[in-house]
């Protein structure tokens, strides 16, 4: 874009948001700033146009870490990928009984970008007093600090096995649920992390039972439901720019939490199976930890497999679902057990940052099965990350047998958690295909098509007698800078249900 090209268009744009501004004022004069669960108050000056804009999703204060240095402070974000981060003059403020102190922010991209996507994962961090009752952002134009609502990371309990499972989004498959919750439970995970978005209700019904038995936490995870002069301030709607689930920031919002509770953190997807070789995970890692002392992670690359499950829950079994087990022998990327004592950040297949300590197990070693539950979607792999429109035919699988005490154990522990069970859910896969179609055509990921995430994919209207749950929070727009906006999440989460399908945002 040329010069005159570009004030003209920002020009343009600052006559649009004088109109937005003149509407806002007149608009909020009578519902008192609050619109569509967002809140506009103190630093708000919609009269600037800004170009860096940044979605804060969560903080979090370590007193002490493995990782960080003692009081740092860590914000995770979402922001335009091309941000340059030198390019501000942004600060952390924090404060206690008896100390202030203003400190330098660190700000890095979390893990790759996207190359189809306009906004990326960032994280920030600095360090502050100790035991902050305050903390915020300054920047050199704005001495009146921006406060940022924070949280500690878990530290009641040692967890050693931690799972961190990426963000259900019209999730509706339940039986890949309860065939993973069952076999990482019993091989010894200590507490499996669910980050919800939107889901099918007796879904969410499951895994409240599993929370219950203290072997599943549920985390809410909401996109920001932006209203329009939000998205013309921005210039986009970031929702729609942030590559599949947001995966790396709930991920990495689960390495956060359990960073200092945890020696070992599985982030893969509930289609990801694997079975320890030493007996339980925490031996199986500790052996790899042992080689490798200082790996920020071991990857297991993984095959195709297939189950055969029912498509009634009362015909579901583990034991069924065990017994029918098949496997291919094709490879490609897999996913990593990070130890959060090094890793930092998560990506979908490994460590965000320092992946370069990433030992890969040789798949004749080890493995992971990609345990599908229809063999139509069983595909032919390609290379390492590609596979072909074809499925694999049958003569390509061979039967995988699983010790005969760990099916009749995990079938007994199924069947006595869901004895009184009501809330039984239905086969429904609108969504299901919806989502695996979509994902289907932008696997190139070359830059051709716009950027892959759920809620561009072409979803109806209403998908009757799909009861749906789905997270929501709201969130508040703060004025940093003459260019810099500051969307940040108000807690709490609520749920917002439906009868018929998904309704993410109220409008996109
Ligand atoms: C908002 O911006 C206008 C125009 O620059 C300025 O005059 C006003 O003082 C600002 N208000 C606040 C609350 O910062
Ligand atoms: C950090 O905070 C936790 C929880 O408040 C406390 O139990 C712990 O002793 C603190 N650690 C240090 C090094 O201050
Ligand atoms: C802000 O605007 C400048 C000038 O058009 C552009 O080069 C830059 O990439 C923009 N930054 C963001 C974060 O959008
Ligand atoms: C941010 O964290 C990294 C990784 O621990 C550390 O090297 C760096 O010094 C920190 N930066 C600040 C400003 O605290
Ligand atoms: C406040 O922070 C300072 C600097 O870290 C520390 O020396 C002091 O003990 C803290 N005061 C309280 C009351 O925690
Ligand atoms: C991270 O490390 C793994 C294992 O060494 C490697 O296969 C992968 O390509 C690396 N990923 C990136 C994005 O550098
Ligand atoms: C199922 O219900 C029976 C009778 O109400 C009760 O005794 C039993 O504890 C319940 N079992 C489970 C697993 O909740």
């Amino acid at each position: 874009m040329t010069q005159t090209k570009k004030v003209l268009k920002y020009a343009i744009i600052s006559i649009g948001f004088l109109l937005i501004c003149g509407f806002l004022l007149v608009h909020n004069s009578f519902s008192h700033g609050s619109e569509n669960g967002k809140d506009y108050s103190e630093n708000t000056n919609h009269s600037f146009v800004t170009n860096h804009s940044f979605v804060i999703y969560s903080t979090f204060y370590y007193n002490h870490s493995k990782l960080y240095s003692d009081n740092s402070m860590v914000l995770l974000m979402n922001t335009h990928k091309n941000f340059d981060t030198n390019s501000l003059s942004i600060q952390c403020y924090s404060e206690n009984q008896t100390t202030q102190i203003t400190s330098n922010i660190q700000i890095r991209m979390g893990s790759v970008s996207a190359v189809d996507c306009q906004w990326a994962f960032f994280i920030a961090n600095c360090s502050t007093v100790t035991n902050p009752h305050y903390f915020g952002l300054t920047s050199s134009d704005n001495p009146k600090p921006v406060e940022i609502d924070f949280e500690t990371p878990i530290l009641d309990k040692k967890y050693p096995v931690i799972m961190c499972y990426p963000p259900m989004v019209y999730e509706a498959r339940w039986q890949q649920i309860i065939f993973a919750t069952e076999i990482y439970h019993y091989f010894g995970t200590d507490l499996q992390i669910q980050y919800i978005n939107s889901a099918m209700k007796e879904i969410v019904d499951i895994l409240e039972v599993y929370e219950s038995k203290g072997w599943v936490k549920n985390e809410r995870f909401a996109f920001f439901d932006f209203v329009d002069e939000d998205v013309e301030t921005i210039g986009l709607n970031p929702m729609l720019e942030i590559q599949v689930r947001n995966f790396p920031v709930a991920s990495t919002d689960c390495l956060m939490r359990y960073r200092e509770s945890s020696e070992f953190i599985i982030v893969a997807d509930v289609d990801d199976i694997l079975f320890p070789k030493h007996g339980t995970f925490f031996a199986e890692f500790l052996h790899l930890k042992h080689k490798h002392p200082t790996a920020v992670g071991f990857m297991y690359h993984r095959s195709y497999a297939k189950i055969d499950v029912a498509k009634t829950f009362e015909k579901f079994s583990m034991k069924n679902s065990l017994q029918t087990f098949q496997i291919t022998k094709p490879t490609f990327y897999g996913k990593t057990i990070h130890q959060p004592k090094y890793s930092e950040t998560a990506w979908v297949h490994n460590p965000g940052l320092n992946n370069d300590t990433t030992i890969t197990i040789l798949p004749e070693e080890h493995k992971m099965w990609h345990v599908m539950i229809e063999a139509k979607k069983v595909r032919k792999v390609k290379s390492f990350a590609r596979f072909t429109n074809e499925k694999q035919a049958d003569s390509d699988f061979e039967k995988y047998t699983i010790e005969k005490d760990a099916i009749e154990a995990i079938e007994e522990s199924f069947v006595k958690t869901f004895k009184n069970f009501t809330n039984i859910p239905k086969n429904n896969n609108a969504y299901t295909e919806i989502l695996y179609n979509c994902f289907k055509k932008h696997e190139g990921w070359d830059g051709s098509l716009p950027c892959f995430t759920p809620l561009r994919c072409k979803t109806p209207k209403s998908v009757p007698n799909f009861k749906c749950k789905v997270a929501q929070r709201d969130y508040k727009v703060r004025r940093l800078a003459d260019n810099i906006m500051l969307y940040l999440s108000k807690n709490p989460y609520s749920w917002k249900s439906s009868d018929n399908g998904c309704q993410l945002l109220s409008h996109n």
